[in-house]
C-alpha cells in the first residue's frame, strides 16, 4: 500500500530527511539521517532538533521557529540555505538545508532534508590548491 512505499522511499533515500513538530522535537528521521549524524535511528525521536547543531545555532534554533510561527517570515523554508551541522563525535561538517511545512492533526510540522557538503567542499578546495 501507500504507506509501505512511503516508508520504502524514506528508507533509500542518501539525503538525511528529518521531520519536527511546531517545538522542534523530532518525530522521524530516515536511515541516513542516522548514519550522517552518527546516532542510531530510535535516539533522535523526542529530542529538540538543535542537538544536531553546533552554537549560535544551538541556542537560537528555538526562536527561529518561534520567529516563523509568531511573524510567518520565511528565512528558509521554500529558500534553502547553507549551514553547519554536528555529528556525534562532536566534529561540524557543511550541510544544505531544505526546510518545508505540513500540517498533521490540526498541528504545524516542518520536514527538513539534509545534503551532506563536506565531500563536494573537499573536492573544491583541492582543485583550488591545485591551481
Ligand atoms: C530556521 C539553522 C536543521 C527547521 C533556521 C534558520 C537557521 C537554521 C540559520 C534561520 C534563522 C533566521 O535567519 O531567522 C539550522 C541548522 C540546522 C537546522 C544549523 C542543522 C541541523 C533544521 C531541521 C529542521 C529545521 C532538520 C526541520 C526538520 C527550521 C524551521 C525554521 C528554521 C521550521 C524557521 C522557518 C524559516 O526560517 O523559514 N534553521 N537548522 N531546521 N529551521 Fe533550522
Amino acid at each position: 500500500g501507500q504507506a509501505h512505499k512511503l516508508q520504502a522511499i524514506l528508507e533509500s533515500a542518501l539525503d538525511a530527511i528529518i521531520t519536527i513538530d511546531d517545538q522542534g522535537l523530532i518525530t522521524t528521521v530516515n536511515p541516513a539521517a542516522a548514519r550522517l549524524f552518527g546516532y542510531a535511528a530510535e535516539s533522535f525521536i523526542g529530542r529538540n532538533v538543535h542537538f544536531l547543531m553546533p552554537e549560535p545555532y544551538h541556542s537560537a534554533h528555538d526562536g527561529y521557529i518561534a520567529n516563523y510561527r509568531n511573524t510567518g517570515a520565511r528565512k528558509i523554508i521554500g529558500i534553502g540555505r547553507e549551514v553547519t551541522g554536528r555529528r556525534s563525535d562532536g566534529s561540524t561538517f557543511p550541510m544544505h538545508l531544505a526546510v518545508s511545512e505540513f500540517e498533521m492533526d490540526g498541528r504545524l510540522h516542518f520536514t527538513g532534508i539534509i545534503h551532506d557538503l563536506s565531500a563536494q567542499k573537499a573536492t573544491e578546495q583541492a582543485l583550488r590548491q591545485a591551481q
